[in-house]
């Protein structure tokens, strides 16, 4: 069973429109872009996504409304061409849910993952970029430590890489689990390998970039009293979006629609944990 995180708040603060244009910058399996289309009658849903695998996987969940949906395939850095394409110049709202999707997550064969053995991948788009174990085989040392401490928050970074770097090649997830884990105890609840991973899934998909980029061309594509939500699941995210927001209400430019980010209720933390780390703040474009 598919949830779409945040899918009643998300739905409500876009104030769909039946005839209007929605942006769904992150397709994923395509529940919020179902969601969205179902409520349309004229208007239409654009789905896009890096991840040529999650397009076909949104396709499949939103065929009852295929005539509505338009799909996209590209990263949020080229996001206003995802409009163009669809004839479009400016949209009535854009939703963006950040991060990787439980199929991302769970496919052994994209590497996300230190729970099943898989590739050491992490490319959301498999056509392109460097792969984590290019990354972690050929980056030096330094860098590779540089990295580890700064997008996964990694205290112990120069450990990780300096046992990364002895045990080259790095063949596959679970390897690298393994020689982060021998490298550095476990200490809480979290596997030793997780943030690691987590700055190299970052690195490899300049996450970071990517996120300041939709920040910047979101808004522009939106028409007067268009809406835009944004979903993230790392405080560093929520931090971006947050100040980016502020800066676009004090030039006067917007209205900010989430004083404080909503967050998912105790029953769908309930019904699906991976959500509990959802933060959503929504603005609206003044007239
Ligand atoms: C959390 S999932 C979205 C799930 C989706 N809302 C649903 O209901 O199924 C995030 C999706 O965003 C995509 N994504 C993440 N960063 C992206 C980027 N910079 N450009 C385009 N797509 C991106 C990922 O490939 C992934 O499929």
């Amino acid at each position: 069973m598919h949830y779409p995180v945040m899918a009643e708040e998300a739905i409500s603060l876009l104030a769909i429109r039946p005839e209007g244009v929605y942006l769904d910058a992150t397709a994923g399996l395509g529940g919020h872009t179902a969601l969205i289309a179902r409520r349309l009658t004229t208007g239409i849903a654009i789905s896009n996504d890096r991840d040529a695998e999650s397009l076909e996987m949104a396709r499949g969940a939103t065929a009852a409304w295929a005539e509505r949906v338009r799909f996209h395939q590209g990263p949020f850095s080229r996001i206003a061409d995802a409009v163009a394409e669809a004839g479009f110049r400016k949209v009535d709202g854009l939703l963006a849910d950040l991060g990787v999707s439980r199929y991302q997550l769970t496919a052994p064969e994209r590497g996300f993952s230190f729970l099943t053995d898989g590739p050491l991948d992490m490319r959301m788009d498999r056509s392109t970029g460097m792969t984590a174990a290019e990354l972690v085989n050929h980056t030096a040392e330094k860098a590779l430590a540089d990295l580890i401490f700064e997008l996964g928050e990694e205290r112990r970074a120069r450990k990780v890489a300096r046992a990364l770097v002895r045990a080259r090649p790095i063949r596959s997830t679970l390897h690298l689990a393994d020689v982060v884990e021998r490298a550095v105890p476990r200490t809480g609840r979290l596997h030793p390998a997780t943030k690691t991973f987590m700055a190299l899934r970052l690195a490899v998909n300049d996450e970071p970039g990517e996120l300041d980029s939709l920040l910047e061309t979101g808004p522009e594509l939106l028409a007067g009293g268009g809406r835009m939500v944004v979903i993230s699941f790392m405080s560093l995210d929520d931090r971006k979006v947050k100040v980016r927001f502020r800066e676009l209400a004090r030039d006067g430019r917007v209205d900010i629609l989430t004083r404080r980010p909503l967050q998912p209720s105790e029953e769908e933390v309930g019904n699906n944990p991976a959500s509990r780390s959802a933060k959503l703040r929504a603005l609206e474009m003044k007239q």
